[in-house]
This record gives C-alpha cells, structure tokens and sequence, in this order.
C-alpha cells in the first residue's frame, strides 16, 4: 500500500508532487521519491532533449525534502511516491521511481507483481540489468522491451501488454523522455484516480494527494489504461477500446479524504480487511494454488520438527494462539506460545530441532525482539511475522513473511491481525501438506474457503449499522465478559483487548469453561457476556454457559452462525457471521467484535485513533 501522485500541466511540479506526497504519507512512509522530466543539460539525452531527474530517499517525506533543498528541478511533468515496502528493504535504491535499462522510462507503482521473479530472469536473459529488490523495477524494463518491439504503439499499448503480462496488483503510472506530453498509467485491482482541472491533469492513487488542485475525478477501473496529457485524459479497457467516462464532483475536505470518507483511521482499517486479507494471500493462494515455499523449511527439518514456539505480545499473542490450534490441529506438531515479556525470562527449551515463529505487527517490539536473541542464541530458526518490511525484526530473525494488510494508523491493531490469522493458516495447511497429513481434497477445500474470505468479511462489514444498535444499546454497561472456546477462545480474548483499550471499559476475554471457576461471580445486570458461539464441535458447550449466565441475570451478546435460530432465545442481541469451516471461524469472528468495541468507544466520545497511555510500537520494556 504505497502513494501515488503524477502531474501533467504547465507548472514546476516539484512542490506539486512533494505536497501531494506529504498527503499521502498515511499510506507509506518509508521511503519516497520523485522523477521530473527535465532539459537535458547536455541537450541530447532522449529524443526531444529531454530526461527523466529522479530524487529518492529513505524516511518520510521530510527527509527527501532536506535532500531537495537547493537542487533547481525545473519540469512541468513528473511522478511521485512514497513507499511502504512490500519486496526489498525501505533504502534509496529500492525508493520509487524506477528506470529501465536507458534510463528514458520511469515507473512509480503500488501493489504486489507476483510473477516479478519469472519476468526478471527472462529479462535478464535479453541483457537487462537490475538494480534494486523490488518487484517494481521489472516494470520500466518490460514497458522498454514491449517498445523495443513496437514502437509505433507507443507507451500506451506497451502499458496494455504489460497489464497482460504480469500476476497480482498495481497501480502503475510512468513517464517516459521520449513521449514527453503525456503521462501513461494502468491499473489491476490497487487504487488509482485521475484529476481533472483546467491548468493540469493528475493522477493518484487517493484523493488527498491533488484535492488542493481539483475536485473533479475519474476512476479507473481495473485493467484499464489511461493516456493522461495537459488537456485530455483518453481511458481505454482490457481490450484497448475507447471508452467515455465523466468525472465525477467529489465534495470531500481533505481530512474526511485522507480517511477515504471514515470517521477515524480505526474505522477505516476495519473496514480495509478484505483487501489486507486478499492482499497477504496474493502469490500465496491463487486461483486454488497454494504456494508458500517461502517457509523456507526443507523436508529434513520439517521431519525433525518436535516443536514449535510462537512469541509474541499483545494482539499478536491472540493470532499466535490461534496459529497453536491450527498448527497442532493439521500439522500434529506441538506448538507452545508464549508472551515476549514472559518468555525472555524464565528459562525456555528450545534448541536446534525447534522453530521459532515470533509475530510482531510493527516489527520492533522490544520484548519479542528480546525473545528473539534468547531463542537465537539456543540455535533455534527463527522465523518472523511482521506488517513492516525492513523492521529490525526482519533483520534480526533468519526469514521473514510479511503479512500485506498496508499501513496501520490506527493505534489499535484490526487489519494486521487479520492478516496475521491468514498467516496462521498458511501456515497450519503448508506444515501439514508438508507432512502429507491433509489429502489433496481438504486441502483444497480449505484452500478455497480461504480464497473466499474476503467475501465473507465484506458480508459482516456490509452489516455493520446492526453491530452498531447493539453497541447502542451496550455502551453504559461496565463489566464485559467476552466467552468463546476453542477457536473461539482467542477472539474472546482479542475482543475484550479490543474494548478495554479503545472504550476504557473494563472487560475480561475468557474461555467459557473457565466461567464456574471464578468469574461466574461477577455476573449480574451490568454485566453484558458476549459469547462467541458459531456452529462448531463445541456449541452445545457453549451454548449451556451462555444459559448459565443468563440464569444470572446478565444480558446476552452472541455470535452466532447464519441459521441458527437456537441461540437467539437466551441471547438479548445476536449478530449472525457466515459459515465456514471450524477452524476459520476466528476471522470472521473478529470483524464484528473489533466494530462492537469501536461504535461503544465512540459512544463514549472516545478518540479511538489513539486511545489514552497506548502506542503504535512498544519499544520500551
Ligand atoms: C492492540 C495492540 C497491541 C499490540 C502489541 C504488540 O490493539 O495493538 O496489543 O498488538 O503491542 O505489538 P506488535 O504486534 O507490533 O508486536
């Protein structure tokens, strides 16, 4: 999830495009750059006298900013973005825009090329030479191999081959010396926008970019292509027909655009997990092929494995606890799952034979780095799971997978959790096809429920207004016991982490049969139970506390599955989530317990962004 913002027109664009970048930095910020067509200053570069300045730099804005202070880059057509890397370390060398081999084609991108190492070794076959880690950069090269061998087509149909040519998402746009009027851009499946004004065209990938320029926009669709120029945007589809598209008058201010028309980044993100869940998906499961070899474990080492040992804090430590029921469920191999700040001082076993998974969504939480070196040091594999390329963790483990749920602005965790339960899974089902303990039939099955999820989450959010009356009716209680069991008994725990933090209700997530041992005790009439009950082996289990509670006078808020019909006479309110297989329950689970604790917080007028006393990254003990 990086930003995009191009511009066409008669103005330096410098300012422009850094302007519009600082806008956008809530969708990346790691490292930035900027390509702006130039007077050659030797006058004979490209066909017109003219060349492609880029400025990169890693960091935020600012710091390209420093680095463009005093250089004079005078151009009226250029392309910006700012990163949130997805292959490769956040450096300057790996910084959007990238060049082909003449250095005449430059290409901003945001989204994911999944068959980028297939494209690059052909490439490379023809005399290319690559010098970043990107998927991006294979990108210039192609559009420079499609002129190579057609260019009377122009940019325009080598834009259209490449769209064809290449697996996975993106919003591309690229300048090119040779064809200075005009800035070329196509799109599969990552957002992108075109403005429209009188004094100059623009391109984006959100409207906060150029909302100070213009509030005319068009969107374009995916596969298609667009010829921008200073006055006329040609758009043309999948199969390089014309089409006719009016722009449309966006009344959005430009803090309602930076939060794409939520209230809050949290609402936001909530409301992006079906991208972040496809997105951490994409390459990994696609069109009912999984392949996710990037475990990196070889046959051997699998076969050896007595255990495994998941680290991690927080609202990690919920995805980690699922990953233990799936790991031992499928792949029959011990899991122990521990929190960071406990691990790092008692004394663990774990020596070569084991591996250990530490999931951190910033990447840099000082007590599962900790926890880290100790397994580290023991000659333990350390496998990490983090949302931010070039965190330390990803530095300080031996490999990494990269959950894609984009950058998180909310203080609290929604969107990454959800990928890193997709991880889990991915996890699970790799180690026991490994291990031949899934036949090809489950596995399949499995694997294209999950290519599905994202609908079933979509389904859940399309009804948020009826989590939101029950939030309604919630929000003066002042005890809350979130109850679930077994699948269900992480998401009772990530729920009632949820409420505390964003609503500083005091709420208690527990597995259901813990209730007679203890808490049973704090039930009564302010006390609400949300019960996690969907249709699995246990639901007659839970079912009875549920009765349990009520027997005691608390009010009921259940989740239940679509179809039954049981649960509502002794829930006061219930919410119905899709069906799906027992063990995948615990995504859609989350959903509306993440929206129940936003809509009671923001009754209470709670800033749910950043929520009192708590940070984005723990870096302190
Ligand atoms: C809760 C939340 C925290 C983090 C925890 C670990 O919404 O965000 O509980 O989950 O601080 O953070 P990471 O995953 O960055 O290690």
């Amino acid at each position: 999830m990086c930003g995009i913002v191009a511009y066409i027109g008669n103005k330096n664009c410098k300012d422009i495009l850094i302007n519009g970048l600082k806008r956008l930095e809530y969708r990346g910020y790691d490292s930035a750059g900027i390509g702006i067509l130039v007077k050659s200053p030797d006058g004979n570069s490209g066909s017109q006298g003219l060349e492609i300045k880029t400025v990169k730099q890693s960091g935020k804005i600012n710091d390209l900013e420093k680095l463009l202070k005093g250089q004079k880059i005078e151009g009226t057509v250029g392309i910006g973005h700012t990163r949130w890397a997805t292959h490769g370390e956040p450096n300057q060398v790996n910084a959007h825009p990238h060049f082909d081999c003449s250095k005449r084609i430059a290409v901003v991108h945001n989204g994911i090329i999944e068959n980028y190492t297939e494209i690059k070794e052909e490439l490379k076959k023809k005399g290319h030479t690559f010098i970043s880690d990107t998927d991006t950069e294979v990108l210039p090269h192609l559009l420079e191999e499609f002129l190579k061998s057609d260019a009377d087509g122009g940019m325009l149909i080598a834009m259209q081959r490449l769209l064809k040519r290449i697996k996975g998402s993106g919003a591309i746009v690229a300048l090119s010396s040779d064809y200075p009027d005009e800035l070329i851009a196509g799109r599969i499946a990552s957002p992108l926008i075109a403005g429209i004004s009188k004094e100059a065209n623009f391109f984006a990938s959100d409207m906060p970019a150029i909302l100070e320029h213009t509030h005319n926009f068009v969107v374009i669709n995916d596969y298609e292509t667009v010829r921008l120029t200073r006055d006329k945007i040609e758009i043309y589809d999948a199969s390089g027909i014309l089409l006719q598209r009016e722009p449309f008058k966006a009344t959005w201010t430009l803090e309602s655009a930076e939060k794409a028309g939520y209230e809050d980044f949290m609402l936001k993100e909530i409301f992006e997990q079906p991208y972040g869940i496809r997105e951490t998906m994409r390459g990994r499961i696609t069109n009912g092929i999984f392949n996710f070899d990037e475990f990196g474990l070889d046959d051997d080492k699998i076969k050896n494995l007595k255990k495994i040992q998941i680290i991690a804090c927080g609202t990690s430590y919920h995805s980690a606890l699922t990953g233990k029921l799936v790991i031992e469920k499928w792949a029959k191999i011990p899991v122990e799952v521990d929190i960071g700040s406990e691990y790092r001082y008692r004394s663990p076993l774990i020596d070569a034979n084991s591996l250990f998974i530490a999931i951190t969504q910033s990447g840099e939480t000082i007590d599962t780095l900790a926890a880290v070196k100790e397994a580290r040091k023991k000659g333990a594999k350390v496998i990490a799971i983090t949302n931010v390329v070039g965190s330390t963790i990803s530095r300080e483990s031996d490999s990494v997978i990269y959950t894609h749920a984009g950058p998180e602005i909310g203080v609290c965790a929604t969107k990454t959790f959800t990928a890193q339960i997709i991880v889990m899974y991915l996890i699970g089902l790799y180690l026991a096809k490994r291990k031949k303990l899934l036949s090809e039939e489950t596995l399949k099955k499995f694997i294209n429920e999950l290519e599905i999820m994202p609908n079933k989450v979509q389904q859940i959010l399309n009804n948020a207004d009826k989590i939101k009356k029950i939030a309604d009716y919630s929000y003066r209680h002042t005890c809350f016991l979130f109850l679930g069991r077994i699948y269900g008994f992480p998401m009772a725990l990530e729920g009632a982490l949820k409420l505390k933090e964003i609503s500083y209700i005091h709420a208690e997530g527990y597995a259901a049969g813990e209730m007679k041992h203890g808490p049973i005790a704090l039930t009564d009439t302010k006390t609400i139970v949300v019960g996690v009950i969907p249709k699995d082996f246990v639901y007659d289990k839970m079912l009875s506390n549920l009765q349990e509670v009520k027997a005691r006078n608390a009010k009921i808020f259940a989740l239940t599955t679509e179809g039954d019909s049981n649960t509502s006479k002794y829930a006061d309110y219930t919410f119905e989530i899709p069906g799906t297989f027992e063990e995948l329950y615990g995504i859609l689970e989350i959903v509306p317990l993440q929206l129940y604790s936003y809509y009671i917080a923001k009754n209470l007028g709670r800033n749910v962004d950043q929520p009192r006393n708590l940070a984005k990254s723990v870096t302190v003990e």
